[in-house]
């Protein structure tokens, strides 16, 4: 009866798009930071029909949608197919059932599913018997529920890269530094908690109807050389750099794609511009990034955090979390 608990991950150089969606294959490397909360519980228990339970924070029970019963059914499948390729698929039950317990306001702008299919990708591992998954196999499991729940299954910084062809196995995850290489926080501004209209599963598979997809394709290997030099050598400015240009080069695709998808509100760009002339006054080490929604990702250092939060808590009418970098998903 695995219990597994994994966080979200905040993208530094963002994965929009694919080549493949039937198994999520991205069009391009993405790069992301893992922190530390909000996070998600999964247990996994072997049951005569496949059923999910979910509670939120308080331990209310969510209704769940049909359409995301769907999804966890199909990514329980497509588990099950995977671990067929690797002959490791007779100790995966027939069927499941799962209880979710989330910390984490779904479709907001912070990575919930990244979390949950991290966190699933933990439990159905643990049933295999005998030598365990590896960490990418793992990630496997968890990119054919979310493209960007791979990252979470490891901690720190971490890449999900495409490897040559179109299989099930053909983009994996790889840390390239661990937590305590660099301590970065992630203050993050929810301005508004109203659930997005278009999930971005629907929105990476029409990225390649904006005339800008081609180009941001393009220019992704040169920024993943970059942001992961920025890393290794800790060079802020750099990051701040890479990682700025790639959001809004993501939401420009967004925002041209047929039909377009414009996930930033006005509030968003009030608190970027904001943050733009704190950046400059105050020659703090912070950088914004953004999701799929309006809320704002402020990634600080440590002797930048206490203005960040002050920053932070001078906004009204918005919802405030504070995370750090942190450990990915694991068995509880
Ligand atoms: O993993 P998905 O399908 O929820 O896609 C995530 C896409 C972004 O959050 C917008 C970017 C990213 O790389 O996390």
């Amino acid at each position: 009866m695995p219990t597994a608990y994994s966080t979200p991950n905040i993208a530094l150089i963002k994965y929009w798009g694919n080549r493949s969606n039937p198994f999520r294959l991205p069009a391009a490397d993405s790069l992301s930071m893992t922190l530390d909360s909000p996070g998600i519980r999964v247990r996994v228990e072997l049951s005569d029909r496949f059923r999910i339970q979910s509670f939120d924070t308080g331990g209310r029970e969510k209704l769940q949608s049909m359409k995301s019963i769907g999804r966890l059914r199909l990514h329980f499948d497509l588990t099950k197919h995977y671990l067929e390729t690797l002959g490791r698929e007779r100790d995966l039950p027939k069927n499941v059932s799962i209880r979710i317990d989330s910390s984490i306001p779904p479709a907001i702008g912070i990575a919930s599913s990244a979390a949950l299919f991290s966190a699933l990708a933990e439990a159905y591992a643990a049933f295999v018997k005998g030598t365990p998954l590896s960490r990418q196999e793992l990630s496997i499991i968890a990119r054919l529920g979310s493209g960007s729940a791979a990252r979470s299954v490891f901690g720190g910084f971490v890449t999900l890269e495409n490897i040559p062809g179109d299989g099930i196995d053909s983009t994996v995850s790889r840390q390239i530094a661990p937590p305590n290489h660099w301590i970065l926080h992630d203050v993050i501004i929810v301005p508004s908690q109203e659930e997005k209209k278009v999930g971005s599963t629907e929105g990476h598979a029409m990225a390649h109807t904006s005339p800008l997809f081609e180009a941001r394709v393009k220019t992704i290997p040169r920024r993943m050389r970059e942001c992961i030099e920025a890393i290794e050598k800790k060079d802020f400015e750099k990051l701040q750099c890479v990682s700025e240009e790639d959001a809004l080069d993501m939401h420009r695709v967004m925002e041209t794609q047929n039909p377009p998808l414009k996930y930033l509100s006005e509030e968003t760009h009030r608190i970027i511009q904001e943050i733009e002339s704190l950046q400059k006054k105050e020659k703090l080490e912070v950088l914004y990034t953004l999701d799929a929604g309006p809320t704002v990702h402020l990634l600080c250092t440590e002797p930048s955090l206490k203005a960040v939060q002050e920053f932070a808590e001078s906004q009204k009418n918005c919802t405030l979390f504070k995370a750090k970098i942190g450990r990915g998903s694991y068995i509880q």
